[in-house]
């Protein structure tokens, strides 16, 4: 059952019906200034800093879960009779109902007794606010007089502070409102010298900005008393809760169409330009006025909409593949990417599943979201590169997480993730081969943000790899500290206190339990280093590299070789986890994927093995099991992966992050019918007829699909925030299909299903345009190159000298 469909065309997602499963939900702006909004139009927006400057307030565990949003009510001023065309909050049955969530806006229309109205979302590039360009349109055959009502809920800055502490909050809350402007300053007096406005290009008639007044007591959203009324009181909020509404009326001919445009914003003044007259308390909007009047102007707010849809055009363009599959072509050319945009920039931080309020930007998932995201905006991957690096800690560890807006390391979580630093390699070392900005490793970065303690990022690689020489454990694997990828294997915590947290309540010394998966890490990280060493004229400490890394490869096969498949830890016992020899738990995604993904066990036939048994034991048609058997009861060694009922997350979930692991280790073992077959059984796009059973969008990953052993099995949790998405895009443009970036040219080396003919691609890759054509002459993976009809050895394709801007590449498969 689908509740929509894809527009490839414009790019968008078609919601037909407004009762989806879940909320499905889009962003809005894509640098500094953000909104999610679901196709009902409930969501939240802030700056920067989805815990510390939340511009709109959002009620957590809500009841629809998105309620609270951007909401515009329509009022039949004959009849009285009042809607929502974005059908939330009051829920009429509307005609014609249709949410279009493209690249950077939403589109959210319907019909109601003849009155249509469609409302655009969008952030304009470049700006700290958002649009709401509402279209109405009378289709009936006579003269309509409406009352339109827009209506949004300030949060006080501070998400979390704002969702607890009443006993101040409810005495602070401050507004101005100026021609029909309505300008949210809460704390603007003491320390603060920001605020946040909210405009209405129609004249207003009345205003209301204190949330009690506006709703009604007793009441709620869907039948505010304002609306009711057909008139708000200009009420002027002091203290309770801020809100912003305005009302404005509108009488449309038959077939005459009309436009109101709401602009909500956030601004800042510098510091000693707070007030005006400086004396006073009054908000200095001189600096304000110029943007509001600007963005209330239909013409400008048309251009921003067109450059926004350029923006992604140009994004987008830089990869985009034509194969026999739709799925892998919507995904890989618009949606895919378009949710690396968001990881890049959320991280783990604010969707419908985590809460803003949280986790800030993680080190591990940020460095991931860069395999997705560098080939599209470069320099923002330096800059966050440059962020993460510096979180980094002297000893080479790393802070587990930081808060975008302050850049600093969270000290809550603090570190002592074990897998953390490596993750910084990788992500270097992708930038590196996209960009070919050798550079970047001389840039100074401290550790922990320490100013004097600067090093050029190059060192901060090598301590990134040392920090694991320094924590072998007693089979010379790698000490797992908190936890590795896997935050849920908490092998040091041993936690029976409900209320502690898993990963910070060590209470094991740590010098036992060990990690096969940061072991394969490590032999990707490293091989990786020793590249970089090597090309930075630094031999010696290549060699080096490579020795230890070939180490560590002995230390595998030794200890982390199960005779089917590769072990996943040992836990503070000296114990294997994933091993045949335990009663659950025998068998992990983890080391399968990634081992073999960095080249473990190619030479000695264990990497197709590894491969065989994922086949085998975890792969199931809604995609491969985390583990099994799942853990049936709460191991106290073991810690939150055995807390989490079969089937569901770490335990025995899909978890979708680590499928594409398998998918590109199956393409190193030349298998690339399962790689494909494998990525399909995820592609939310090749799920959408199923969206009753997977509930969350079909247009981007989520980060988990229950397993067989849940009561759920195959419905999707947790989307759209997710490594799942950088690596999947990953995998198939790299690997699958083949075209992978490396620091001398494009590499062309698919591995895609024996009954693909071939396909096409436009790569652009260091400002050259690469038009690729793969066409297969036999079943295999063999490649024979021409560039420009002009054969070649290998499969790279080496950089074209100066001045040449497009290249051709036909490959053939044999
Ligand atoms: C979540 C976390 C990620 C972790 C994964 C597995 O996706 O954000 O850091 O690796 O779960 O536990
Ligand atoms: C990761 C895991 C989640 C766990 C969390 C702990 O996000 O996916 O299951 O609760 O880490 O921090």
């Amino acid at each position: 059952m689908t509740f929509g469909f894809f527009d490839d065309e414009h790019k968008e997602y078609v919601i037909t019906r407004p009762d989806t499963p879940l909320p499905w939900i889009n962003y809005l702006g894509c640098q500094a200034y953000f909104g999610i909004i679901s196709n009902t139009a409930g969501g939240y927006s802030f700056y920067r800093d989805a815990r510390l400057r939340r511009i709109t307030r959002y009620r957590y565990n809500n009841v629809p879960f998105d309620l609270g949003g951007r909401y515009i009510y329509l009022r039949d001023d004959g009849s009285g009779e009042y809607w929502s065309p974005s059908w939330q909050p009051t829920r009429h049955d509307l005609e014609n109902y249709t949410c279009r969530h493209g690249m950077g806006y939403t589109v959210i229309g319907s019909r109601y007794r003849g009155i249509e109205a469609h409302t655009n979302y969008f952030v304009p590039l470049d700006e700290n606010l958002e649009i709401w360009q509402l279209t109405i349109t009378n289709q009936r055959s006579k003269r309509a007089g409406l009352s339109v009502f827009s209506s949004i809920e300030f949060c006080l800055w501070d998400a979390q502070d704002d969702a607890t502490n009443f006993q101040r909050n409810f005495s602070i809350g401050q507004v101005e409102v100026e021609d029909g402007v309505i300008y949210h300053k809460t704390e603007y007096r003491e320390r603060r010298n920001h605020f946040a406005y909210f405009a209405c290009s129609g004249k207003v008639e009345t205003f209301d900005t204190q949330r009690e007044v506006f709703v009604g007591p007793y009441r709620d959203w869907e039948r505010p008393v304002g609306v009711e009324r057909g008139r708000l009181a200009n009420s002027v909020a002091h203290g309770w809760a801020p809100i912003g509404a305005h009302h404005v009326k509108l009488k449309l001919e038959p077939g005459e169409t009309q436009q109101i445009i709401f602009v909500l914003g956030y601004h800042e003044n510098p510091q000693d330009q707070k007030f005006d007259p400086p004396e006073s308390q009054t908000l200095n909007k001189k600096s304000v006025k110029p943007v509001i009047a600007k963005y209330l102007d239909s013409t400008h707010v048309n251009t921003a909409f067109e450059k926004l849809r350029q923006y992604w055009a140009r994004l987008l363009g830089i990869c985009q593949v034509e194969t026999p599959d739709v799925h892998t072509d919507r995904l890989v050319n618009i949606w895919n990417a378009y949710q690396c945009m968001a990881t890049f920039n959320l991280s783990r931080s604010a969707s419908f599943y985590e809460s803003g309020i949280g986790r800030g930007l993680g080190f591990r998932d940020s460095n991931q979201d860069l395999l997705g995201f560098v080939h599209m905006v470069p320099s923002r991957a330096r800059e966050r590169i440059l962020d993460l690096a510096a979180t980094q800690l002297p000893t080479g560890g790393a802070y587990h997480q930081y808060q975008p807006l302050t850049k600093r390391g969270n000290n809550d979580i603090g570190g002592n993730f074990n897998d953390d630093p490596h993750w910084l390699i990788l992500g270097v070392a992708a930038y590196l081969k996209e960009t070919g900005d050798w550079g970047i490793l001389d840039e100074p970065v401290p550790y922990d943000n320490q100013p004097g303690s600067e090093q050029p990022l190059y060192e901060h690689l090598e301590r990134s790899f040392k920090y694991t020489l320094d924590r072998l454990g007693p089979h010379g694997l790698p000490l797992i500290g908190r936890a590795d990828w896997n935050d849920c294997l908490n092998l040091n915590c041993f936690s029976d206190t409900p209320g502690q947290s898993f990963q910070t309540t060590t209470n094991k010394d740590g010098k036992v339990a060990e990690s096969v998966f940061i072991a394969g890490l490590f032999v990707l990280a490293g091989r990786e280093l020793a590249d970089v060493a090597q090309r930075r004229g630094l031999a010696e400490e290549a060699r080096d590299c490579l020795a230890q890394v070939a180490k560590m490869e002995a230390t595998i096969r030794q200890h982390g070789w199960d005779g089917e498949w590769f072990v996943r830890a040992y836990d503070d016992f000296g114990r294997k986890i994933g091993s045949k020899e335990c009663l659950e738990g025998k068998i992990f995604i983890e080391t399968q994927g990634f081992c073999v993904l960095a080249g473990v066990g190619l030479d000695d036939g264990t990497a197709v093995k590894s491969m065989e048994s994922v086949s085998k034991y975890l792969a199931t048609e809604h995609g491969i099991i985390l583990q099994q058997p799942a853990y049936s009861k709460y191991y106290l060694e073991l810690g939150e992966i055995s807390s989490y009922p079969p089937g569901y997350k770490e335990n025995a979930g899909i978890f979708c992050h680590n499928n594409p692991w398998v998918m590109i280790a199956e393409t190193r073992v030349g298998n690339g019918d399962r790689a494909h077959d494998y990525y399909s059984r995820i592609n939310p796009s090749a799920r959408e007829p199923i969206s009753d059973l997977h509930r969350c969008e079909p247009y981007v990953y989520a980060q988990m699909i229950a397993g067989r052993d849940a009561p759920t099995y195959g419905e999707a949790k947790n989307s759209w925030l997710t490594g799942t998405a950088a690596w999947n895009y990953y995998a198939i443009t790299q690997w699958i299909l083949g075209i992978r970036t490396s620091y001398d040219g494009l590499r062309i080396s698919p591995v895609i299903p024996k009954s693909w003919r071939g396909f096409k691609a436009t790569r652009i890759f260091r400002g050259v345009t690469y038009h690729i054509i793969v066409e297969r002459a036999g079943e295999g993976n063999q490649v024979a190159l021409r560039v420009d009809g002009v054969p070649i050895k290998g499969d790279m394709v080496p950089l074209p000298g100066e001045g040449r801007r497009e290249v051709l590449v036909q490959a053939t498969l044999s």
